[in-house]
């Protein structure tokens, strides 16, 4: 099997990329930050503090995460078998989801999930530690970012175009929180692994980022 993992902080466009790549190239996209939102979608609904860790590892039994594929390719992830593929996305989901992915039980609660789908298909995964200690032996592995004004830029167009009432002064404190917070953490912190091609994609649009990986996969003979 091809595995593709791409790795970076928030609002990179890894999930847009990956997406437009998996479509390209009839692979799976996999989208582990959504499994982390699951999480933190839960522990919100059952009133847990995110930053209780026994809390949350005490919720852990009763959940279940599962990924399934509409017939356009769309990744659904589904909470105790609800499709939460929307709720997810809610601005505030993004901070308990960064706070719950901090424990070391939540991660090896998907760590298994994740290597299975790599397993079994030709994926494009994306998410923190996807190069570092999920798919350390992914034939390809990319550490996509970008400067925070550049991110918070698109992540506030894609909340405004939701609908959701944000400035960008708020999106930026923001990531740039979010990013220290997933930066800094003791387990899996998201940094790029040693074999990670570079790619600050500040003044790239989507096409040249995909066109770019593609170069990357031919010149590997992967495509
Ligand atoms: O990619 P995202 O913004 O949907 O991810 C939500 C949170 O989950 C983010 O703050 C970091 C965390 N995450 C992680 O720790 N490891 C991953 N592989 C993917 C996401």
């Amino acid at each position: 099997m091809i595995n593709i993992a791409i790795d970076g902080p928030s609002g990179a466009g890894k999930s847009t990329v990956a997406k437009a790549l998996a479509r390209e190239l009839s692979f799976i996209y996999v989208d582990t930050g959504a499994m982390y939102r699951s999480i933190g979608l839960h522990t919100r609904r059952a009133g847990v503090d995110p930053a209780d860790k026994e809390a949350v590892i005490a919720l852990l039994p009763e959940i279940a995460v599962t990924l399934s594929y509409g017939e356009d390719g769309a990744q659904h992830v589904l909470l105790n078998g609800e499709d939460v593929s929307f709720a997810i996305r809610e601005n505030e989901i993004s901070l308990y989801a960064s706070a719950v992915s901090k424990i070391p039980e939540v991660r090896t609660f998907l760590l298994a999930l994740q290597r299975d789908m790599a397993k079994a298909n030709n994926v494009i995964m994306d998410g923190r530690d996807i190069g570092t200690v999920i798919l350390p032996d992914a034939q390809l592995k990319i550490f996509m970012f970008a400067s925070p004004e550049a991110r918070a830029k698109r992540r506030y167009l894609e909340l405004l175009e939701k609908g959701q009432d944000v400035t960008l002064e708020q999106i930026l404190a923001e990531i740039e929180a979010r990013d220290e917070q997933d930066r800094t953490r003791e387990v899996a912190p998201a940094v790029p692994a040693e074999d990670a091609v570079m790619l600050d994609n500040s003044d790239m649009t989507i096409e040249e980022n995909v066109a770019y990986i593609r170069s990357l996969l031919e010149e590997r003979g992967l495509h």
